[in-house]
């Protein structure tokens, strides 16, 4: 049965749940049959898929093209849009216009916007138009300029209390879930604890209610140069099986091992002798 909103909001204090992000059809295929709660079409994509270096860049129209393949696989997951970095900044309207793309065309089922008390009236209109809403708190990649770089965030008392605040003001605002992320483990386990609607951690701990890894740090999908962050584990070594399967095919064309006629398709049996007859005349006018 496919997963809504209020299923994933119920699973809090009775089953830890799982998000990844998925960009494309197969990966949202695979998710989904490996039972995955929640698949986010993160704007992660502007990094592991197109290759820029931050997320500022992705925009409405690109991160729209990823939604609908996620959605053409009609996992049971719930699918979640990620607003892209400016598509919600400017006012109202331009908001309403972006997510509800998200929700119309490209049929997901909530979006997901970076913020706290800065985006209150943005996730007010969003939930006023029925448009579910994921928060997210902490380190928050579209504010990278702000932040001066990736760095956990609410190392002080001052600003976990803020993030606990933001926390609270999210879930009595309407957001069914917060994404926390690259915060301490125990300031992520007391928000976790004072909130009714589930926290979703990445580098934020054992304690909330749900863990999201992005797919390709998930796969080992990355080349050799990249380092991975202190939360991700790899589950797998893509990356070197993919090099390794082009190699072999490479070598295999070179060799002449692929195709063999196992990959390849005959004439019908009646025609063998036309055929030859054929070959001869081309030989003829060859020569
Ligand atoms: O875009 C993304 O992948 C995300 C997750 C890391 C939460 O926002």
């Amino acid at each position: 049965m496919n997963k809504t909103v209020p299923n994933i909001v119920g699973l809090k204090n009775k089953e830890i749940i799982s998000m990844v992000t998925a960009y494309d059809y197969p990966s949202a295929k695979a998710a989904s049959e490996a039972g995955i709660d929640i698949i986010l079409v993160g704007d992660s994509l502007a990094q592991v898929v197109l290759g820029h270096d931050d997320t500022l860049s992705v925009t409405v129209d690109e991160m729209l093209h990823h939604v609908k393949a996620v959605t053409n696989a009609k996992p049971i997951s719930l699918v979640v849009a990620d607003m892209p970095y400016m598509s919600y900044h400017i006012d109202i309207p331009n908001t309403l216009k972006n997510a509800a793309r998200f929700i119309q065309v490209g049929k997901a089922d909530a979006v997901k916007v970076e913020g706290g008390s800065k985006r209150k009236s943005t996730i007010e209109s969003l939930i006023n138009a029925e448009i579910p809403v994921m928060g997210h708190l902490g380190l928050t990649p579209q504010s990278i300029n702000m932040m001066g770089g990736y760095k956990i965030q609410g190392k002080t008392l001052e600003l976990a209390k803020k993030l606990f605040e933001d926390a609270l003001l999210l879930q009595e605002i309407g957001c069914f879930s917060i994404v926390l992320e690259g915060v301490p483990s125990i300031v992520a386990e007391s928000i976790s604890e004072a909130l009714n609607i589930p926290t979703i951690g990445i580098g934020a701990g054992e304690s909330t209610d749900g863990q999201v890894l992005v797919l390709h740090d998930i796969l080992g999908m990355k080349s050799k140069e990249y380092i991975d962050a202190k939360f991700v584990k790899r589950y797998s070594e893509q990356y070197d099986d993919t090099v390794d399967a082009l190699k072999t095919f490479k070598s295999e064309v070179q060799n002449k091992d692929f195709p063999t006629e196992n990959h390849s398709y005959e004439m019908g049996a009646d025609l063998t002798e036309s055929l030859e007859q054929w070959k001869k005349e081309i030989k003829k006018i060859l020569s």
